[in-house]
């Protein structure tokens, strides 16, 4: 089936988050006043993960923090697997890039003497988050770029269109490319159906996968849509066995499904302790850092002490913040506490741990691009090696940002040219695309087996169960339909990873292989070959 229309663009940017709205904007900033960036987005703008980052954006700001006190926390986190160049680049340039932020409009919160308020989470030793609206960081930054962004008349944004493929090609020497995307546009407007943008660069910023799992802070768009286009196109992927584990997600109850409410770790951060349910302090004599220790150690923790206890989950204790603390500080977290029948300043907050962050992704290089000419991803989609294998707390909307503008000022200095695609995929009967009905099956599957604690014998049942659900074919094209295929693509990756992987390291723990290993001190990559993924 031929697309129904086809747009040139000088960049086509897949994602509406911090990290795609912030590429846009620099983009046409770099490219200048008769450029054309065009930012598609599967839902709405701001349907995205950026809008729900509560705690905030880490920089080094205050008085007496250091950029190498930033980069070590961030390197101890990351348990022996970050990039140290693309860390020191994150670091270096974060607060410049905050500074911009605040000139696109974000309020951030401000202590008595004007300054951003300050504060602490999980793995660092200073108080370096910056927050807006109490716990509602993300939410504001979406804001503000999103005014920004709608105020360009050069951006153009196209919603409730989702990426099919990437538009493969071919460099003069014949290095595989990517000449923009296929699209299916879902809502009203101009534009229907499927269709093609080609375009000279393409930014993925597609956000992450929490999907593939029962529970997670994820949103429902959050399917590694932009993952799997990237493994499909020939990209490498890299860590992708990684996916950190929110220590302090809402528990409300064994059955509850999908999205949950986060509660930040800025409440520890604050004061807020960690309790089992004798009321007992778990995390000291753990970590120096007890509550505050970088987010893997609080998360096994909690799950070991729910495993010693035989209980699913554990408790925030934030009754010592007071109550205009509460409102003050953290009104996104008192309301979902306020509706799930919990006041936290008289409450325990009853918690356990669910998938959160993608830390693996796209491979980049310290410019945004892939091993696709053309083709760039930055944000949670991306590798680029600031992460390793467990994030930093706050250290992703500043990856979003950093990063964003590395890859618009690779793409100023050097614009690819517009080139022809080989072929444009189709929607039409023959598209092989999965089942919709094997997505519950499928997130039960990673969370039983593939999830903050697996196992050789789990991993090898989820193997075959994954096969299995692979052969259910859809019978009809669809959103639905393309976000199942993309989920299974992404969770085989994830899973393949991590049988390999035989150590524990950061948010990867085996119950098989416990202690860290130094032959692994290594990354793994995957990438799509003849017979499937290798
Ligand atoms: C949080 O507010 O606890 C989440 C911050 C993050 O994921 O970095």
């Amino acid at each position: 089936e031929p697309p129904g229309w086809v747009r040139e663009v000088d960049v086509v940017v897949v994602g509406s988050g911090v990290a795609g709205l912030t590429a846009a904007l620099e983009c046409r900033e770099r490219l200048g006043p008769d450029s054309l960036v065009m930012v598609v987005t599967k839902d709405v703008v701001a349907a995205g993960s950026t809008r729900w980052a509560q705690g905030g954006i880490a920089s080094v700001q205050a008085e007496g923090d250091t950029v190498d006190e930033h980069v070590t926390d961030t390197l101890v986190a990351g348990a022996g697997l970050c990039e140290p160049a693309a860390v020191d680049v994150l670091v270096r340039e974060g607060p410049d890039e905050v500074a911009t932020l605040v000139e696109r409009g974000t309020q951030f919160d401000l202590d008595a003497a004007g300054r951003l308020a300050l504060t602490r989470e999980g793995g660092h030793h200073r108080n370096r988050i910056a927050h807006a609206g109490g716990d509602a960081t993300g939410a504001e930054i979406e804001r503000a770029l999103v005014a920004t962004v709608t105020s360009d008349p050069g951006i153009e944004i196209v919603e409730q269109a989702l990426v099919l493929d990437l538009l493969p090609a071919r460099t003069d020497d014949g290095r595989p490319a990517v000449a923009g995307v296929t699209l299916h546009v879902l809502g009203e407007g101009t534009r229907q159906g499927v269709g093609a943008v080609r375009a000279r660069a393409t930014v993925l910023a597609t956000g992450g996968i929490g999907q593939i799992y029962a529970v997670t802070t994820n949103p429902p768009v959050s399917t590694g849509d932009g993952v799997a286009a990237a493994l499909r196109a020939g990209a490498r992927l890299r860590d992708v066995e990684f996916i950190q584990f929110h220590p302090t997600v809402l528990f409300l109850g064994t059955g509850a499904r999908g999205q949950l409410p986060l509660v930040s770790e800025a409440v520890r951060g604050e004061g807020g302790l960690l309790v089992n349910s004798a009321g007992e302090r778990f995390m000291v004599g753990q970590h120096e850092l007890a509550e505050l220790a970088p987010r893997d150690v609080v998360a096994k923790g909690i799950m070991k002490e729910m495993a010693r206890e035989g209980t699913d989950h554990v408790y925030v204790d934030g009754r010592a913040l007071g109550e205009e603390t509460w409102r003050v500080r953290f009104p996104t977290i008192l309301h979902s506490c306020r509706q799930a029948g919990i006041d936290p300043t008289t409450d325990l907050i009853p918690v356990a741990p669910a998938a959160h962050y993608f830390c693996g992704g796209v491979e980049t290089d310290l410019d945004g691009a892939t091993n696709l000419d053309g083709l760039y991803a930055c944000g949670e989609v991306a590798s680029s090696g600031v992460h390793g294998a467990n994030r930093l707390a706050s250290n992703s909307l500043l990856e979003g940002l950093v990063f964003a503008v590395r890859i618009a000022e690779a793409i100023g200095r050097d614009l690819p040219p517009q080139r022809e695609p080989l072929e444009v995929v189709s929607e039409g009967p023959d598209a092989w695309l999965v089942d919709p009905a094997v997505v519950p099956a499928l997130q039960r599957t990673m969370s039983r087996d593939c999830g903050g604690l697996r196992g050789g014998a789990g991993l090898d049942r989820a193997a075959d169960q994954l096969e299995r659900l692979a052969g259910r074919r859809s019978e009809q094209p669809g959103l639905a339909a393309w976000e199942a295929t993309n989920l299974l693509c992404v969770a085989t990756a994830v899973l393949g990873s991590a049988r390999v992987r035989e150590e524990s390291r950061g948010a990867h723990w085996r119950d098989d292989f416990g202690e860290r290993r130094e032959e692994w001190q290594r990354h793994l990559v995957v990438r799509l070959g003849e017979d499937g993924l290798e």
